[in-house]
């Protein structure tokens, strides 16, 4: 196929999936007139319309691969999206990064209030691992176990959770590469290897090169998000461009430098691939995510 004709299939694989998403994310979230209603309200705004749905993306690849059924990867998608969405409402919050702006609107508590914000996290971040427990169609217990332990470690205190510790004891110092590196990885690589896991698991046990390629992809994603801080505006972005350098934030450009961040970036997409070729065409669309991860402009 030719690249562009190649593309625009790609361009029309993501369309579907992220409209798949969006539904199941809006059936799996409380009504919005359901009390507390303020709550509800927030923990929506928060989720739905909006964000590139890179984790879901990754859910359905990695499920697509190992042939599972669309039904569960609906699930597994939902969980790890509401896991993420909790996790944008508390970085942006003042006692984190303080900002005002996230997926082109207003943050959660700059729309409703902090208390509110901070509520909807917490609910969302539940409401992930109640819908893994109660909506996954009949299957294998085991696997279903392993899938909420996946989504529990990446989110916690030796994933996301801690990931983010280090970032705020961080912010204003100098780390080495290998500080840097491990922040990434907990704070944005574990929750993007959970998605590729959980898509896998909706099958059957994950296989080492998936994990391989998950913590390649899961480590570049926050390179390009600092490089791309650095280097796209804040309505490209539809969040505030620019506040790493502003607010002391070490990242890999901080330490390395752009052009070194950037040849970085290239490394793990190429490491990503090599992960993936014991797979052959079955793992088109995690090739072409890798592609989309690092080549990304928003
Ligand atoms: C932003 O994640 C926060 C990071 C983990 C770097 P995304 O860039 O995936 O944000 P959305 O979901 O597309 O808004
Ligand atoms: C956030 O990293 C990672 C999360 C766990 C949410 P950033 O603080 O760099 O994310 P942005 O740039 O605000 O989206
Ligand atoms: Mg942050
Ligand atoms: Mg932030
Ligand atoms: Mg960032």
């Amino acid at each position: 196929m030719p690249q562009g004709a190649t593309e625009a299939e790609f361009a029309a694989w993501m369309g579907a999936i992220q409209m798949r998403v969006e539904a199941a994310l809006a059936r799996s979230l409380p009504a919005p007139q359901h009390v507390p209603a303020r709550l509800h309200q927030a923990m929506r705004y928060a989720t739905l319309e909006g964000g590139k749905r890179v984790r879901p993306l990754l859910v359905f690849a990695a499920g697509e691969l190992v042939g599972a059924d669309a039904a569960r990867l609906d699930i597994a998608a939902c969980a790890v999206e509401l896991i993420h969405s909790y996790s944008l409402v508390h970085d942006d919050l003042p006692c984190m990064d303080d900002d005002r702006l996230r997926r082109g609107k207003p943050t959660v508590h700059v729309e409703y209030d902090e208390a509110t914000a901070l509520l909807a996290g917490d609910a969302l971040q539940t409401l992930a691992f109640q819908v893994l427990a109660e909506r996954m169609p009949e299957g294998d217990a085991a696997l279903q176990l392993a899938m909420l332990n996946t989504l529990a470690l990446a989110s916690g205190s030796r994933g996301m959770a801690g990931g983010q510790a280090i970032d705020l004891e961080a912010t204003g110092k100098t780390l080495s590469q290998a500080e840097i590196e491990y922040m990434h990885v907990l704070k944005t690589g574990a929750l993007i290897s959970a998605a590729v896991k959980l898509g896998a698991l909706c099958a059957g046990p994950c296989p080492a090169p998936l994990e391989q390629y998950g913590h390649r992809v899961g480590l570049a994603f926050q390179v390009v998000d600092d490089l791309l801080d650095l280097e796209a505006s804040s309505a490209t972005l539809g969040k505030t461009a620019g506040k790493d350098s502003r607010h002391g934030k070490p990242t890999y450009v901080s330490t390395l430098g752009a052009a070194r961040a950037r040849q970085f970036a290239e490394e793990l997409r190429s490491g990503a691939h090599a992960a993936l070729e014991s797979f052959g065409a079955g793992a088109l669309r995690l090739r072409q995510l890798a592609d989309f991860v690092v080549l990304r402009k928003f």
